[in-house]
């Protein structure tokens, strides 16, 4: 995983190259590089590190040359080291080539390259040996790598360059994503727009199979028969300075602060469309949810929401283990699938199995143009704009928007569900204004605890598991999220002086037999910190939430708790943007 990117124009691409993977590094990285071509000759830099450390240390500001690849690694084959960081290089130093993805027959390939030089333990490597093999005088280098590519088995965006075609790089990818920008001075091939948006917002999408010749003239795409594909160009409507922290000390702070506007642009959606949608799901003889993470706990929102507004019977299943049920798929299924990047691996995995099986799929994504949303029947887009922080904070609230327009929608109460959100999100205002300093002493509080405990019932059981996945990822404090029936039939057990157990009790139906859960807790010496619009004697320590209608309280009981994640992160000295181990896109299986 990591992100690539490359670029070439008609100046110096190296700082452009940096900025980009500057752009991409969100997305999860612990080494990185560039390779430029300049004067018929290939300059590579790379080190294990921040992409800021390694630029430094491999001084790489300084590479020359108008054409140039550059990538982020986050390890997967073989350990974190400057030897497995990308761009790898041929044999002669002649050709390179930077890698996202897995090359799944990487041994076999290594295998069959005997005199090749190999310096890393990656499965990445293998590629650019394959490709020095088919490189003879006089092919060029899109037709090495097609040739290359054709004994790959795996996933892979590829990019690649070489020395003795200066002006030009050659992509290809398989499964993983690779997006075109055409600019006035450079053009553009990375894993996503995000790396070139300051340049251009014209966008040319790569297709599964095909190979990509950019130039500082134009990008030509090849399809897997060898034909030459005129592609649509489309513009994608975010600004780069939305991937900014325009003054916030990390991205996961401002993307909360951007929830209520999120939640507005959410609900703008063609009527017509939402429409459509609901109509599909309210005929569909099955309906199924897939997605992972915080994307799964939006989609148990939305099963309770339909079976309650709209009495419609939905599952969620884990899109990592899609596949195991999908002897059940057929085409009277609708399978619904929710991702923000619209780029995870095992989501598009069950999508395809989804597809095979004949069933009809749509998607909430919030990546224009991303897989998911290609390989979709119809898409909803989230329009939250671009989400830097690993933790997905303000694009799962645009999941639940739309969850609740579409809701309210199949109830034939359009109207009254985008009104009634748009209220819930001036509340969501109120309540980050009221709850700042308060979530800070309680991040500090639990901050030396190893564990804590999050306890719901109803719908807010999605959130209870939001909540400890949230603090989990980025305070590295275990957390664990349950109905607040389940703690007797186990957790029960580890609670004892101290521990912090987190009772998300709204004033509903559910308050009195959460608070007889959260009591039982508090005689073990629990630290009990209620999510409530009241005060209760129970309480430990209370966060204030709005009074609302029962079925919106995940809307405002998640943010104070996507809060008191970043403040306990913060407080425990880790950067909340990202977290160690995680990457934003999880592109690979
Ligand atoms: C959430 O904070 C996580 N980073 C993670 O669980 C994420 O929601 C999951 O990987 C799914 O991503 P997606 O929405 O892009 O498919």
């Amino acid at each position: 995983m990591g992100g690539i990117i490359g670029c070439v124009g008609n100046g110096p691409v190296c700082t452009v190259l940096l900025r980009g993977l500057n752009r991409l590094e969100y997305r999860g990285h612990d080494s990185a590089g560039i390779a430029t071509v300049s004067d018929g000759s290939l300059h590579c830099g790379k080190d294990a590190g921040r992409l800021d450390e390694v630029c430094v240390k491999q001084d790489l500001v300084g590479l020359p040359g108008n054409a140039g690849i550059g990538h982020v690694r986050w390890a997967t084959h073989g350990e974190v080291s400057r030897l497995n960081a990308h761009p790898h290089l041929d044999c002669h130093g002649e050709i390179a080539v930077a890698h996202n993805g897995i090359v799944d027959n990487h041994d076999e390939l290594r295998a069959g390259l005997g005199g090749h030089r190999f310096l890393s333990q990656t499965d990445s490597e293998v590629l650019v040996h394959l490709i020095e093999d088919h490189y003879q005088p006089g092919v060029p280098l899109e037709e090495a790598v097609m040739q290359a590519l054709q004994k790959v088995r795996g996933s892979y965006a590829v990019l690649a360059i070489s020395s003795r075609e200066p002006g030009k790089i050659v992509g290809s990818r398989r499964e993983c994503p690779l997006v075109v920008g055409l600019g006035k001075d450079y053009n553009f091939i990375a894993s996503e727009g995000v790396a070139f948006l300051e340049h251009t917002r014209t966008v040319a999408f790569v297709e599964d199979g095909e190979t990509l010749v950019l130039e500082a003239g134009g990008a030509r795409f090849i399809d897997e028969a060898g034909r030459e594909r005129y592609p649509e160009l489309s513009n994608i409507d975010w600004k780069w300075d939305q991937a900014t922290k325009q003054g916030y000390e990390y991205y996961m702070m401002k993307e909360i602060a951007e929830v209520p506007e999120a939640i507005r642009r959410a609900l703008d959606q063609d009527k017509a469309v939402v429409l459509d949608m609901a109509m599909n799901i309210l005929r569909a003889r099955q309906v199924v949810f897939t997605a992972c993470g915080t994307s799964r706990y939006a989609a148990l929102v939305g099963r309770y929401l339909f079976s309650k507004l709209a009495g419609k019977f939905c599952d969620v299943v884990m899109a990592s283990e899609f596949h195991y049920f999908s002897d059940s798929i057929d085409k009277n299924t609708l399978v619904i699938a929710i991702s923000q990047s619209g780029e995870t691996a095992d989501v598009i995995q069950g999508v395809k199995k989804a597809r095979e099986k004949g069933a009809t799929i749509l998607s909430m994504v919030n990546m224009y143009g991303s897989s998911i949303a290609r390989m979709s029947d119809r898409t909803i887009y989230l329009n939250c704009g671009p989400e830097i922080g690993v933790a997905a904070t303000k694009s799962f609230m645009s999941q639940l928007a739309v969850l609740y327009m579409l809701a309210f929608t199949m109830a034939n109460r359009y109207d009254e569900g985008v009104q009634k959100v748009t209220h819930v999100s001036t509340q969501i205002e109120t309540e980050m204004k009221r709850n700042g300093n308060r979530l800070q002493r309680i991040a500090a509080l639990i901050k030396d605890q190893h564990s804590c405990y999050f306890l719901a019932r109803g719908i807010n059981f999605a959130i209870a598991a939001e909540g400890a996945l949230k603090l989990k990822e980025i305070s590295y404090i275990h957390a664990e999220g349950m109905p607040a029936g389940e703690l007797k039939h186990g957790t029960l057990a580890l609670i004892e002086e101290g521990t912090p157990v987190v009772v998300i009790s709204p004033r509903d139906f559910t308050f009195n037999e959460t608070l007889a859960n959260a009591a039982e807790t508090k005689a073990r010496g629990a630290f009990v910190v209620g999510v409530s619009e009241e005060r209760h004697a129970i309480f430990d320590e209370w966060i204030e939430i709005e009074s609302s209608e029962e079925i919106f309280y995940p809307l405002v009981t998640v943010v104070p708790l996507q809060l008191l994640a970043y403040y306990s992160a913060v407080v425990r000295g880790h950067n909340p943007d990202q977290p160690r181990n995680l990457a934003k896109s999880v592109t690979v299986k």
